[in-house]
């Protein structure tokens, strides 16, 4: 190469760069490398963040890999959330809760975290900060989202929380995984019968399937017996939609997809790992901007 074309500069690390990433399977269509790895370029942190892609037969070995390189903490997404929990030395009151690990933090021991019940409120609280507080909401799917989703819930003051599954013996082992946590009985399993659901009676929709991300054209929602007033959320994210905020909207009903639950879940994690806060807002410009179509 001539001197007029230099060779570009290798990022190779500092010999100190601290190793953070995500396990799952799959992992190539996270959106947590590109979160994560920009609040530390903007910060001038000298972290990297990597997907890794951890087969479920590998977990075990790749968690003890991952801390043998001294790595600072990763992200757990599909499929592995619960099965994490048994590797943990400790456990935050939001992973005991949830049942579930989103974010592990590695130090002369490996604590396992749960920040998806936060960023599902405080991305709810930014579009409408008087939800769920009074709101009787249906969520949609009983899959390991929901975990965080009904743990977020049960700490907050909705009324009434119906939960509509597919397969609705998942439902009902939910209610009663959260049932020391339940005494008043807010969450009332059912089977995903679109005829049967109250949705007449409901404020707050929540949408937790993986409908939505294959081409379907679309949802079990029966959007015509909506209230008006109900807000419908999405905690599937899309770029620049997704198929549920897209009908809602065609519906006259307000919604949001799962963008703003991602970047908080992501910031909490981030905090715990380095100690700073995400600039929050410059990276949900750069994802949004991402997500227009060109
Ligand atoms: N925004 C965020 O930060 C965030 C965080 C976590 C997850 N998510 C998103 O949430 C979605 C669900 O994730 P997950 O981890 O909960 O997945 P999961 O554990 O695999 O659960 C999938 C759920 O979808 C239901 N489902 C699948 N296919 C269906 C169909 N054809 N008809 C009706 N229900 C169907 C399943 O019902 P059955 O029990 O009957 O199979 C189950 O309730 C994913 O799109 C994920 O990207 C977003």
């Amino acid at each position: 190469m001539s001197s007029l074309t230099p060779w570009p500069k290798p990022c190779l690390g500092s010999g100190k760069t601290h190793l953070l990433g995500v396990f799952g399977d799959p992992v190539a269509h996270s959106l947590s490398p590109v979160i994560h790895n920009l609040a530390l370029n903007l910060l001038g942190l000298d972290y990297r963040y990597l997907p890794f892609h951890v087969p479920p037969e590998r977990l075990h070995a790749a968690l003890q890999g991952f801390r043998a390189l001294g790595g600072t903490g990763f992200n757990a997404t599909v499929p592995h959330k619960e099965a994490l929990v048994p590797w943990m030395d400790e456990l935050s009151t939001a992973a005991i809760r949830a049942g579930a690990v989103n974010t592990v933090h590695c130090t002369d021991i490996v604590v396992g975290h749960n920040t998806d019940g936060h960023g599902f409120l405080a991305a709810l609280k930014e579009k409408r900060p008087d939800l769920p507080q009074g709101a009787k909401v249906l969520v949609l799917g009983a899959g390991g989202a929901a975990r965080s989703v009904l743990s977020a819930l049960l700490e907050t003051q909705c009324e009434a929380i119906f939960l509509a599954n597919r397969t609705p013996d998942r439902a009902q082992s939910l209610a009663q995984f959260f049932a020391s946590y339940d005494s008043d009985h807010r969450i009332k399993p059912m089977a995903l019968d679109v005829e049967r659901l109250p949705w007449e009676e409901i404020s707050l929709l929540v949408h937790t399937t993986s409908l939505g991300l294959k081409g379907e054209t679309s949802l079990p929602v029966a959007f015509h017996r909506l209230p008006t007033h109900c807000f419908v959320y999405d905690i599937v994210y899309g770029r620049p939609d997704t198929l549920l905020t897209r009908l809602a909207t065609r519906h006259g009903l307000q919604s949001m997809d799962g963008l703003g639950m991602l970047i908080h879940q992501a910031a909490a994690a981030f905090t715990l790992w380095t100690g700073h806060d995400m600039p929050i807002d410059a990276i949900r410009a750069y994802l949004t901007h991402l997500g227009k179509p060109s």
